[in-house]
This record gives structure tokens, C-alpha cells and sequence, in this order.
């Protein structure tokens, strides 16, 4: 009697196990690649180099662990689809929510497995101006080089944020169930500083 009961509960701890195995194979078999920048050593005129460069960064900026976190609204966006967050919260006035409900009372400083939460120490929605949701690729560039716009940041720094900040690194490493933005940190960051080096050229 005991040792059977003692069976079922492995076979239902098994069944478990493969279950999340397999739910972790499928999200990681989803995640695309990223061209290294030498790939692109066969364009020659540098300007049609340059926008190909950030094309392909474009994979990373149009996807949903990024836009999610740079939606046009007030309210940030969930899952592969984007849908809005559930339940409704709004950026308020410093980006980390309303007074009554800031993202940090769910947020915690790491992603929570058995919640399926997100998280990080600075886990907050990206200012309006930007806003990359619903956005062409030509029009987020431009926007990204625009100080007045990109929170008064240099080309070096943009090349800087997006190779070393953490809280953009937490795409790459979303937690339980979520697909990670394409490629590597490092190989997002070696494509935005050779778009830099190339002129930082916008596609149409
Ligand atoms: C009441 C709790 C709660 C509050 C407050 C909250 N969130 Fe969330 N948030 C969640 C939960 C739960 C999830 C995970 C939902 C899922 O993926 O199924 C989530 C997921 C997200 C995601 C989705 C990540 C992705 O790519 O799928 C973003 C972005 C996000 N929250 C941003 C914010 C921001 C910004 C704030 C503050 C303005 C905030 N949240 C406040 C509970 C909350
Ligand atoms: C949890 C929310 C969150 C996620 C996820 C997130 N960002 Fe951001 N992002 C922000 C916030 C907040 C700022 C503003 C920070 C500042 O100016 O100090 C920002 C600013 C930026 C900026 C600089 C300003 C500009 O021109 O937009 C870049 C570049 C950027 N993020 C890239 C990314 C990329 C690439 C990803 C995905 C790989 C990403 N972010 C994911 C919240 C997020």
C-alpha cells in the first residue's frame, strides 16, 4: 500500500518533470539567430552596409521581450503576442507605475520561476518618446540616434546600453516559458557598434 502510493508520486513527479523539460525545449528551439557584422563585409558601399547591419538588429528591437517594455500607450504589453498587461497597470509618472500599484510590488529583483514573474532591480516601462510599438524599423532608428528622444544619449552610449545594460540582458534571459530575443547581449551590442561605425545609417 505505501510503496504504491510512493510509485504514483514518482510517476506524477516524472510526468511533471517532462512536461516542463519539454516546455523549456520548445520555447529555446523558437529563438532566432543573429548575424555576426562580418557577414556583412560583402556589401561595399558602406551607407547600404550600415542599414543592413541595423535590419538585422531590427530582429532584436521588434521583439516582443523589448517591445513589451516599449509600448506606445501607458500600459506595458505580455507575452509573445503583446497583448496588454494583465492586470491593467499604467507607467505613472516615473515610469515605475502608480502610486497604488508600482511594478516593483509584483516585479522583484529576479525573475520568480513559480510565479512566472519577471524581474529585475530596475524593472520599469521605457519613457513615451521611446515608444517602438507599432513603429516601422526606419522610424526607430531614427529615433534611437535622436537625443532629444533616446534620453540624451551618444552613438557610444547606445552601443554601451544595449551591450552591457542588465535590464536590457534580461531579455536574453526572460524565465520560464518565454522566448529570448534572438541571438546573444554580446552579439546585439558587436551589431549596434558596427552600425556606428559605418555612419549609423536608418533604414527607409
Ligand atoms: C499586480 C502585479 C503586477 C504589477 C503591479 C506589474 N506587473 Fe508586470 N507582470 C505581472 C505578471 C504576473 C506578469 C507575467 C505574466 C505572464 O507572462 O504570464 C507580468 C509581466 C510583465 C511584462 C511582460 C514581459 C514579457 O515580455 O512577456 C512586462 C513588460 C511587465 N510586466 C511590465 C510591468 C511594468 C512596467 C509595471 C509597472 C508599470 C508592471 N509590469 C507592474 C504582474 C504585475
Ligand atoms: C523591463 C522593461 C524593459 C525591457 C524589457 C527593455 N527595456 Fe529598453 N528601456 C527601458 C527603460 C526604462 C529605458 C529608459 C532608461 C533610461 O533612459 O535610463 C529603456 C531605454 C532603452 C534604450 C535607450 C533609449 C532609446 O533610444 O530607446 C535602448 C536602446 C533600449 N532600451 C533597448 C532595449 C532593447 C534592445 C531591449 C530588448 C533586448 C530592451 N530595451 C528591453 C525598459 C526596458
Amino acid at each position: 500500500m505505501k510503496s504504491e502510493m510512493r510509485v504514483n508520486v514518482l510517476v506524477a513527479v516524472a510526468a511533471l518533470l517532462m512536461s516542463v523539460m519539454t516546455g523549456y525545449a520548445v520555447s529555446e528551439g523558437r529563438s532566432e539567430s543573429l548575424a555576426a557584422p562580418e557577414s556583412f563585409d560583402a556589401i561595399g558601399d558602406t551607407a547600404a552596409r550600415s542599414v543592413a547591419l541595423f535590419t538585422e538588429l531590427g530582429k532584436v528591437l521588434t521583439h516582443p521581450r523589448c517591445v513589451n517594455c516599449h509600448p506606445a500607450g501607458d500600459r506595458p504589453r505580455q507575452g509573445e503576442q503583446g497583448r496588454p498587461h494583465q492586470p491593467p497597470v499604467a507607467r505613472g509618472a516615473d515610469g515605475h507605475g502608480l502610486a497604488a500599484m508600482r511594478c516593483n510590488s509584483c516585479h522583484q529583483d529576479a525573475n520568480f520561476e513559480p510565479g512566472r514573474m519577471p524581474g529585475h532591480p530596475a524593472w520599469h516601462l521605457a519613457p513615451r518618446e521611446m515608444a517602438w510599438e507599432g513603429k516601422s524599423l526606419g522610424e526607430i532608428c531614427a529615433q534611437i540616434k535622436d537625443r532629444e528622444r533616446n534620453g540624451g544619449r551618444s552613438l557610444e552610449d547606445l552601443v554601451h546600453h544595449m551591450s552591457a545594460d542588465t535590464l536590457v540582458g534580461w531579455a536574453w534571459a526572460p524565465g520560464f516559458g518565454r522566448q529570448s530575443a534572438p541571438g546573444t547581449q554580446k552579439a546585439a551590442g558587436a551589431l549596434v557598434e558596427a552600425w556606428v561605425k559605418t555612419g549609423a545609417a536608418c533604414p527607409k
